[in-house]
C-alpha cells in the first residue's frame, strides 16, 4: 500500500534530536495547545498508527491515542497481555514482525530493552516512535517535560534541574538529562547512594546525597517512582522507610525548595513512597500540565514523522 506521506525518520533516542529540532517540536506543541496551529486532519484520514506496549502504561499510551485522534490518524493498540499470542509463547520479536507485516503507517512502541527496538527498526522502513525502552530512553517524556519547564518558567536554558529518587533505573531521567543539557540547562540528581546513576550520561552531573542540598540548588525538581520491577531484588522495610524519610517529595521534605521553583513527576506516583498526594495542592506542582502537554508534544512528533501539514 502506498502512503500519501513522506516519512521523515524515527525517534528512538534523544541523540536523534538536535537542539533545533527539539525546539521546533516544543514550539509546534505550544502552538497546537494555544490553537495558533491546527492539524489538517483530512490529510491523515487513512493513516494507521500501531501502538505496541510490551510494558504497562496509563498516561503514555492514552496520550498517544488521544494525540493520534487529534491528528486524524487511527490508533490501534496492542497490549501484551493474556489475550494475545504472547500468552501462547510467541516472542516479542515475532509479535513485532507480525504487527509490522500489517503495514501500519507508524509504530509507537514501549519495550523492555532498547536493543529490541533497534533490531525492529533495522528491519522496517516504517517510522518508529519510542514510548519508553527499559531503563534507557523515553524521548517524548523528555520533550513534554522540557515543554512544561519552558511554559511555566519562560525558558529552560540555565535552569537547574534536579531528578530525585531512583535515578539509576529511570529512563525518564536518562532521556531528560540528555535533552535538558542540549537545551542549555544544568542537571543534577539526589538519591540514596545505591540509586545513583552509573552510566556515562551522568559522569559530569552533581549528585546530592542530601536532598536538602539538592533542593537549595534546584530551580526545577523532578520526582521519580521507585522502579521496584527493575531492581532484581526486593527492598527491605527498613531500607524503604529510610528512603521515604529522606527522599519522598512531601510537604516536610520539600521545604527547602524556593517559592518560584517547579515541582514535576512523570507519574505514576505512589503516595506512600515517592510523592505525597497533598503536594498536588502546591501551586509549584505541574504534574497535570505535564500530562496535558504530553498530548501536544506527541501530536507535534507524529505530525513531524508522518508529514501531516498544520495550518
Ligand atoms: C514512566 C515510565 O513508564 O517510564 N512513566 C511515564 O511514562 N510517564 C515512569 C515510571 O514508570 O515510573
Amino acid at each position: 500500500m502506498s502512503t500519501p506521506h513522506t516519512a521523515k525518520s524515527s525517534l528512538l533516542r534523544i541523540e536523534n534530536l538536535t537542539p533545533q529540532s527539539a525546539h521546533r517540536i516544543i514550539q509546534q506543541a505550544l502552538k497546537l495547545k494555544s490553537g495558533q496551529s491546527t492539524p489538517q486532519v483530512s490529510f491523515a484520514k487513512r493513516l494507521v498508527a500501531a501502538l505496541v506496549f510490551f510494558e504497562p502504561s496509563t498516561r503514555t499510551r492514552f496520550s498517544f491515542e488521544v494525540a493520534c485522534h487529534r491528528m486524524g490518524v487511527h490508533p490501534t493498540a496492542f497490549l501484551a497481555d493474556s489475550t494475545t499470542s504472547m500468552a501462547k509463547g510467541e516472542t516479542l520479536h515475532e509479535t513485532m514482525n507480525t504487527l509490522i507485516a500489517m503495514r501500519p503507517d507508524l509504530v509507537v512502541v514501549r519495550a523492555p530493552a532498547h536493543a529490541q527496538l533497534e533490531k525492529i527498526l533495522a528491519e522496517t522502513s516504517i517510522p518508529v516512535l519510542n514510548a519508553g525502552t527499559g531503563v534507557e530512553e523515553h524521548p517524548t517524556q523528555a520533550l513534554l517535560d522540557a515543554m512544561t519547564i519552558i511554559e511555566r518558567k519562560g525558558r529552560i536554558e540555565s535552569e537547574r534541574i534536579l531528578f530525585v529518587g531512583d535515578v539509576s533505573h529511570s529512563r525518564v531521567a536518562n532521556s531528560g538529562i540528555q535533552l535538558f543539557k542540549r537545551l542549555g540547562a544544568e542537571v543534577a540528581c539526589s538519591s540514596p547512594v545505591d540509586m545513583k546513576p552509573q552510566s556515562k550520561l551522568w559522569v559530569d552531573a552533581r549528585h546530592f546525597e542530601n536532598l536538602k542540598d539538592g533542593l537549595q540548588w534546584a530551580t526545577v525538581c523532578i520526582g521519580l517512582r521507585i522502579q521496584k520491577e527493575r531492581h532484581g531484588r526486593s527492598m527491605g522495610q527498613e531500607e524503604l522507610q529510610s528512603y521515604i524519610r529522606q527522599f519522598r517529595l512531601d510537604k516536610k521534605n520539600i521545604s527547602d525548595l524556593s517559592a518560584d521553583a517547579l515541582i514535576m513527576h512523570p507519574g505514576p506516583f505512589v503516595p506512600e513512597e515517592d510523592f505525597s498526594e497533598e503536594l498536588l495542592q502546591d501551586s509549584r506542582v505541574a504534574l497535570h500540565d505535564q500530562v496535558t502537554n504530553g498530548v501536544y508534544v506527541r501530536m507535534a512528533t507524529i505530525g513531524d514523522l508522518l508529514g501531516i501539514p498544520c495550518t
